[in-house]
């Protein structure tokens, strides 16, 4: 079977390379002409695990194929995946240029029936109006992504499920046609209706950024009544009905899609009429904690950031990516910043994307040279590498010892014993 995957970000370049692999004939094509030059040279412009060999060996193998050229892409595929971006307007809701831009190319390029699968997040409600809109023998199904970043691959190859929401046997058999490897395996598939497959995605984006936000506010209540918050995450988590995983304080959460689809689905709810109480309050208090996070920092060096060092691990919204989109590291540097602190920073693979936003960090060469000389360090993100950093050498290599652990990653007894002042979250 021929498919066509039409953007290749984040998503689309996984989804191409993983459906390649499956053994399917995959053509992705991509408005932006530079990048599809980069990745025919089999070199892929984002960080992701895994994905420049998987995309190396199906370009090899002649399954895998890139081109500008989407309206060939969408004449010569029977099914088209939307992989374009999704963003976010200025008030919350999601902005859908790109979506009706390529549902414009499928009106004016479908010669015959094809199956239009939107993987990319979008609004309960936008596989009915493709339809409507691209009025030809099309089939629109929602099909879509539980990616995380830096994980994508094995999210792809490993799903815990496949939800796919269409009205037509024709399409819902294609669909299990394509995933037949997974299939196979016993992977649980949802087959449900577009709207319900649709809202199933913001569902589950939502539950899990408020998971996280609610963790976070046990860890801000930690430090009023002197519990421990790594301890009740740990009891939490013994709980079936609770589980484990997502329950880690920290400085709120970052990236491409849960600020996106938290603030789309409240957008969307308000927009049929329903206020959606409890996911505001999620997004407030999710913007709230970064906040708090600066603050953290700014009282740990006696409420005065003005003319301090402050040196930064990390600087990606989460480890293993170099998406900065979202961070809350970048966001706390530029608070500190902005109240006159000199930033230091170190991060694996985000320098190049944080120096484009942020030119007044300066960026060092790993962790010991942003301890130098700093009155304060942050460990804003839980990278392999700043989990078992020399202490010793970074205390000495400090004006000051403050250490302020923004994943709650290190032990509170043993950094005060090399002398260093240690705030963390909850603990
Ligand atoms: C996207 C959506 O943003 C997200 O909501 C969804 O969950 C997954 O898909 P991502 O892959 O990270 O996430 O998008 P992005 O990194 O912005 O890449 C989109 C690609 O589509 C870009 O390369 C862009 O050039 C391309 N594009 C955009 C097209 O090929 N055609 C268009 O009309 C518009
Ligand atoms: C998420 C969803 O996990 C994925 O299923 C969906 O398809 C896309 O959005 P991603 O955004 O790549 O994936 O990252 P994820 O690993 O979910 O982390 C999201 C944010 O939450 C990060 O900023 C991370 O640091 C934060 N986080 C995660 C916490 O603060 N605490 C946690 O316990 C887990």
């Amino acid at each position: 079977m021929h498919i066509g995957v039409i953007g290749t970000g984040y998503v689309g370049l996984v989804t191409g390379a993983c459906l390649a692999e499956f053994g399917l004939d995959v053509t992705c094509v991509d408005i932006d002409g530079e990048k599809i030059e980069v990745l025919n040279k089999g070199t892929i412009p984002i960080f992701e695990p895994g994905l420049e060999d998987l995309v190396k060996k199906n370009l090899k193998e002649g399954r895998l194929h890139f081109s500008k050229d989407v309206a060939s892409a969408i004449k010569n595929n029977l099914v088209i995946f939307v992989t374009v971006g999704t963003p976010s307007n200025s008030d919350g809701s999601c902005d859908m240029r790109y979506v009706k831009s390529v549902a414009e190319m499928i009106r004016e390029n479908a010669n015959g029936y094809k199956v239009i699968v939107n993987k990319s997040t979008v609004p309960v409600g936008t596989g009915r109006w493709m339809r409507k809109f691209v009025a030809k023998d099309v089939d629109v199904v929602s099909n879509p992504e539980f990616l995380r970043e830096g994980a994508a691959i094995t999210d792809f190859m490993y799903p815990e499920r496949v939800i796919v929401g269409a009205e037509s046997e024709q399409a819902i058999a294609i669909m299990k046609d394509i995933y037949t490897p997974l299939y196979l395996k016993e992977t649980p598939f949802v087959i449900t209706n577009i709207e319900t497959a649709e809202l199933t995605k913001y569902a589950c984006n939502s539950y899990l950024a408020l998971k996280i936000t609610f963790i976070n506010e046990i860890a801000n209540l930690c430090e009023y009544v002197g519990a421990n918050v790594d301890d009740i995450a740990k009891a939490m988590g013994l709980d079936s009905r609770i589980g484990s995983k997502f329950l880690h304080a920290g400085p709120g959460y970052g990236g491409s899609c849960f600020p996106k689809d938290t603030e789309a689905l409240v957008n969307k709810s308000k927009e049929v009429g329903y206020d959606f109480l409890l996911l505001k309050t999620t997004v407030e208090a999710n913007k709230r904690q970064r906040e708090i996070a600066a603050k953290k920092i700014i009282n740990a060096l006696d409420g005065e950031a003005k003319g301090r060092v402050v040196g930064i691990l990390g600087l990606s919204f989460k480890p293993n990516t170099d998406d900065i989109r979202e961070s809350p590291a970048l966001y706390i540097a530029k608070r500190l910043i902005e109240e006159g602190a000199k930033v230091k920073a170190f991060d694996p693979v985000a320098m190049d994307n944080a120096r484009l936003i942020l030119p007044q960090i300066s960026y060092e060469k790993n962790a010991y040279g942003v301890a130098e000389k700093a009155d304060a360090i942050v460990l804003a993100v839980e990278w392999n590498q700043f989990r078992r950093l020399d202490l010793v050498r970074i205390s000495k290599v400090m004006e000051k010892k403050i250490f302020v652990d923004l994943k709650n990653v290190y032990d509170k007894k043993q950094l005060q014993s090399l002398g260093f002042k240690y705030i963390a979250w909850g603990k």
